[in-house]
């Protein structure tokens, strides 16, 4: 019998996963990547669910990923526009997670600009938190939706089913002091055996990397371009350029800009990767961007199956996987 208490009840980081569960999370979105193709992309698994995003910063890839991915797994959906809520009379932000709660909702999808709100939020709710970005900590969802399509083009790379990215060189290239997409990038990709080494000038690396897992941090990064087996660049925001003792974006784009002329260093057959929003022209070129080697696309495609593995993780783990997709093959 299932223990209900052994159950994953959040997912705020990517350390409450682990090398297992993510590994797991990949699995199962494998499972879901295979209904994507159906003629009918849709199964009951979590029928009879409501999954909540509620969004306090701007995004489009992610809520409408999430969101498609309930859809899909037949669990109704509520947007919660925050703007449009009584949070702009004033309400506190637990009132509204909890009349939110109150509603009987299963899954509350949230991101919020302060760190560690989703921590705080699965402390006052009885609905499962998914953390879609808090602040400057993390965005598993990201990491696990990254780790996924680098796996993927290994496997198509080398013909081979790999398991994890045991060896795979990642360059993380930009603001990683303030960026929550390379924290859970760092934990998940080192998780699977990845080698990460983050890259950027020294006031956007973070102050200190003691008990990070990564290989090295620099500020050189064509010393690295031509080690590395895919180079993730991260959205440089106007607003920390003062921070990086930089005086403009051009500055930046000297000197860590994915540029056209740059990307020639890099390795034959490198990946390029970016979470978006892109600042083209800035800290990467739309050739790069939109070149053969860049997974920047199917990272944007694998947010929708990831999102529903992670969702049926915790709202339908009960389940059984094969029995709820059914057999809509064909
Ligand atoms: C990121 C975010 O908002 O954390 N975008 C995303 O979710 N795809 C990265 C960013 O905005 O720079």
């Amino acid at each position: 019998m299932i223990d209900e208490m052994q159950e994953p009840r959040n997912l705020v980081s990517i350390e409450d996963l682990g090398r297992d569960g993510i590994l797991e999370v990949l699995r199962e979105s494998e499972t879901f990547v295979e209904v994507a193709s159906r003629r009918m992309p849709k199964v009951p698994a979590l029928r009879g669910k409501t999954v909540a995003t509620v969004f306090f910063e701007k995004s489009t890839r992610t809520r409408l990923s999430f969101e498609m991915a309930a859809k899909r797994l037949s669990a109704d959906t509520l947007t919660v526009d925050i703007s449009a809520s009584s949070m702009s009379k004033g309400e506190s932000l637990r009132d509204t997670l909890e009349t939110i709660d109150a509603l009987g909702v299963d899954a509350i999808v949230m991101r919020h600009h302060s760190s560690g709100a989703a921590v705080q939020a699965a402390r006052w709710v009885k609905a499962c938190v998914i953390n879609a970005g808090d602040g400057q900590h993390e965005h598993p969802t990201q990491a696990l939706l990254d780790a996924f399509t680098l796996r993927e083009a290994i496997r198509s790379a080398r013909g081979t089913d790999v398991e994890d990215l045991d060896g795979c060189r990642v360059a993380i290239v930009g603001d990683i002091r303030h960026s929550r997409v390379a924290r859970s990038n760092v934990l998940a990709l080192s998780a699977l055996g990845a080698r990460v080494t983050l890259v950027g000038p020294s006031e956007l690396l973070p102050v200190s990397v003691e008990g990070w897992p990564i290989e090295a941090a620099t500020e050189e990064l064509d010393a690295v371009l031509a080690s590395t087996d895919a180079c993730y660049v991260l959205r440089i925001q106007h607003e920390r350029m003062a921070d990086a003792g930089l005086s403009d974006l051009r500055e930046y784009r000297r000197s860590f800009g994915l540029t056209v002329e740059r990307a020639r260093g890099l390795a034959p057959g490198a990946w390029i990767m970016h979470p978006g929003p892109l600042n083209r022209g800035v800290e990467i070129d739309s050739q790069v961007a939109d070149g053969p080697n860049s997974l920047i696309r199917a990272q944007v495609r694998n947010g929708v199956p990831v999102r529903m593995a992670v969702l049926f993780r915790l709202l339908g783990r009960s389940r059984d996987i094969e029995e709820v997709i059914g057999d809509g093959r064909g």
